[in-house]
C-alpha cells in the first residue's frame, strides 16, 4: 500500500515520523510543495489551487489514502484536494484528528479551560478549528504565529529571539487563564513544541500527529507498529517542487 503526504514544505515531516513510527511497511510518498512555501500567508484562492496541483502530483504516484499533513491545506483546500484525487484516494486532513486530540487533553481540565488554537494567520483566518471546537461548547482562542516557521526554518529553534516571539504570542491567554490546552495547529511547531509548554506552564501542549495517525489507521484498517531499530522502518519516495529550497536542519530526517 502507498501512502501520499502532502506538506506546504518540510513541516509535515513531523507528522510523517510519526506515521513511520506507526506504520512500518508502509510505503510513503511525500510531496512538499518547497517551490511555493509557505502557505499560511497565502490567499485561501492560492492555498487551494496549490493544494490541488500537489494532490494531482501525488494521485499520478498510485496512493490509495492521502494524508494532507498541512494544517493550512487541510483548512482552506479538503474539497479541491479530494476533486483533484477522485474517489479512489482517501483523503484525510489534520484539522479534525487535532480537534480530537485537543478534547481528549481538555478532560483533564477544570470545567471551562479554554483551548488556544496556534497555527498560521491562514489557518485562523478559515475559523475551521475554532467552529469546530465551539460546536463542542469549548471556549476556543485562535492565534496566528506568523513569524515562527521562518525562524524556525532557520533552526533558531531554542534562540532567545524564538522564546521572546513565542512569548508574545502567548503571554496573554497564560495571565487570563492559568490553564488549558493550546493545540499546535501547524506543522512546524512541534520542533517548538518545549518553547510552547515553557512559556504555557499549567497548559497542556498537544501536538496532533498521534491522532492523524489514529485516524489513518481507521481509514486504511491496520496498524503495524514498529518495534525494531529505524532500518525496519517504511519506504519514503521524496518529492520536493524545489529541492535547493530544503532547510538544513531537517536533512537529518530525510
Ligand atoms: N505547513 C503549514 C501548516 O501546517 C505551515 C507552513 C506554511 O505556512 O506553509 O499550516
Amino acid at each position: 500500500m502507498k501512502i501520499g503526504v502532502f506538506d506546504s514544505g518540510v513541516g509535515g515531516m513531523t507528522v510523517l515520523s510519526e506515521l513511520r513510527r506507526r506504520f512500518a511497511k508502509t510505503h510513503f510518498v511525500y510531496l512538499g510543495d518547497t517551490a511555493h512555501v509557505p502557505y499560511g500567508t497565502k490567499s485561501s484562492a492560492q492555498v487551494r489551487k496549490l493544494s490541488a496541483e500537489c494532490a494531482r502530483t501525488l494521485s499520478a504516484q498510485g496512493i490509495s489514502a492521502l494524508v494532507v499533513a498541512c494544517n493550512t491545506a487541510s483548512s482552506l483546500a479538503l474539497g479541491e484536494i479530494r476533486e483533484a484525487c477522485g474517489p479512489g484516494i482517501q483523503v484525510l486532513g489534520v484539522v479534525e484528528p487535532g480537534v480530537s486530540a485537543a478534547l481528549e487533553a481538555l478532560q483533564q481540565k477544570p470545567l471551562g479551560a479554554p483551548v488556544l488554537v496556534l497555527a498560521t494567520k491562514a489557518t485562523v483566518k478559515s475559523g475551521l478549528y475554532g467552529r469546530l471546537l465551539r460546536e463542542k461548547g469549548v471556549t476556543v482562542f485562535e492565534q496566528a504565529c506568523p513569524l515562527l516557521v521562518p525562524l524556525i526554518e532557520e533552526g533558531w529553534t531554542d534562540h532567545p529571539v524564538l522564546h521572546q516571539v513565542v512569548e508574545e504570542y502567548v503571554s496573554s491567554y497564560r495571565k487570563s487563564h492559568p490553564t488549558g490546552v493550546a493545540l499546535l495547529g501547524c506543522t512546524h511547531y512541534p520542533w517548538i513544541q518545549e518553547a510552547f509548554q515553557r512559556a504555557l506552564p499549567g497548559w497542556t501542549v498537544v501536538n496532533s500527529a498521534q491522532a492523524i495517525a489514529s485516524a489513518l489507521s481507521c481509514i486504511v484498517g491496520t496498524t503495524d507498529p514498529s518495534t525494531g531499530s529505524r532500518s525496519q522502518e517504511s519506504q519514503v519516495d521524496w518529492i520536493f517542487t524545489d529541492p535547493d529550497a530544503i532547510p538544513e536542519f531537517v536533512l537529518p530526517l530525510a
